[in-house]
């Protein structure tokens, strides 16, 4: 139970990671607000927190528009009198084109959907973390450090993220506010698996080989990860990029290739998760190579 009684909010939190950091946060005692757009099945996630126990509140809203930021957060304040941690981990991921096919209209979108939501919610909680001497916890991106090739504003935007939570951790650590953020390497959610994902499906059989790892990582692995450094154990940890991507980074080669099986198995976990190829529902993709 490390977020005892801590009081979070968590964007994106109707799919993929964010629904498995949902359930984390709620299994290690924290009361939430779990956000998502109008059409993510938020309302689901919290409907399955709520009757194992949970304190939970869902807030539907396009985080991208002042008014649904502003009123998440209120939510929270609402709803159980304080924020302690704010895990601002909606995103979107919606093109694969080389830069000069890119389109104009997906440059925009990416830049809406994962730059301005975190601005603002960062904006909008940073008075109440003040007061609580909370943290704040920003999913990034490996892509965000290394680049990425036929998604490259994908890549940027977390680039952004990643300077963006340095500058609020030196900003707000003289009123005792953390900030980090998590970089994941490949995830087993819409974005890197099935139709509905902008990687083409002969794109997405080579992702194993890229990881050192061997696979790709689950939802819930990059969940324990942001679980621990918005708890009071990451005490002594802010403006930290915290890799989460399998070796991605600092892969040479192929080595995930030479991944015998067992090592290469995922763990189980112990989430119960519905929706973690749920995300691209309902939004479009667009593929310049098709
Ligand atoms: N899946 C990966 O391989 C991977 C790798 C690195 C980083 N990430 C990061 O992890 C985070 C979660 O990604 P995921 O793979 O779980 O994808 P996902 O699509 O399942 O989750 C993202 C969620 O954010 C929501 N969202 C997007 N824009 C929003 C807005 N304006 N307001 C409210 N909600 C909004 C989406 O509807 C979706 O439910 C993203 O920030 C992503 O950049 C993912």
């Amino acid at each position: 139970m490390r977020l005892r009684d801590k009081v979070a909010i968590i964007t994106g939190a109707g799919t993929g990671i964010g629904e498995a950091i949902a359930h984390k946060f709620a299994r290690e005692g924290a009361r939430l607000v779990v956000s998502g757009l109008p059409a993510d099945p938020v309302q689901d996630v919290a409907e399955a927190i709520a009757s194992a126990g949970g304190q939970v509140r869902p807030h539907l809203g396009d985080l991208a528009e002042e008014l649904d930021a502003r009123a998440c957060v209120q939510l929270a304040l609402q709803s159980f009198g304080s924020l302690d941690v704010l895990v601002s981990n909606a995103g979107i991921f919606i093109a694969n084109a080389e830069t000069d096919a890119y389109r104009i209209e997906d440059f925009d979108r990416t830049i809406r959907n994962n730059v301005r939501t975190a601005f603002l919610m960062t904006k909008f909680a940073l008075p109440h973390l003040q007061t609580s001497r909370g943290n704040i916890v920003f999913t990034g991106s490996e892509a965000g450090l290394n680049g990425s090739p036929n998604f490259t504003p994908y890549g940027g935007s977390k680039g952004f993220l990643h300077a963006f939570m340095k500058g609020v951790a030196l900003e707000q650590a003289p009123y005792g506010v953390r900030a980090n953020c998590v970089c994941p390497g490949p995830i087993d959610t819409a974005w890197t698996r099935g139709e509905d994902s902008p990687i083409p499906l002969a794109g997405q059989a080579g992702i194993g080989a890229m990881v050192p790892l061997g696979r790709r990582g689950t939802p819930e692995e990059i969940a324990n990860v942001i679980a621990f450094l918005a708890s009071d154990e990451a005490s002594y940890v802010t403006g930290a990029l915290w890799l989460a991507d399998g070796g991605v980074t600092p892969a040479k080669g192929d080595i995930g290739a030479h991944v015998p099986a067992d090592p290469r198995r995922a763990p189980d976990g112990v989430l119960t998760l519905k929706h973690s190829h749920d995300g691209l529902k309902g939004k479009e993709v667009y593929r310049a190579a098709e």
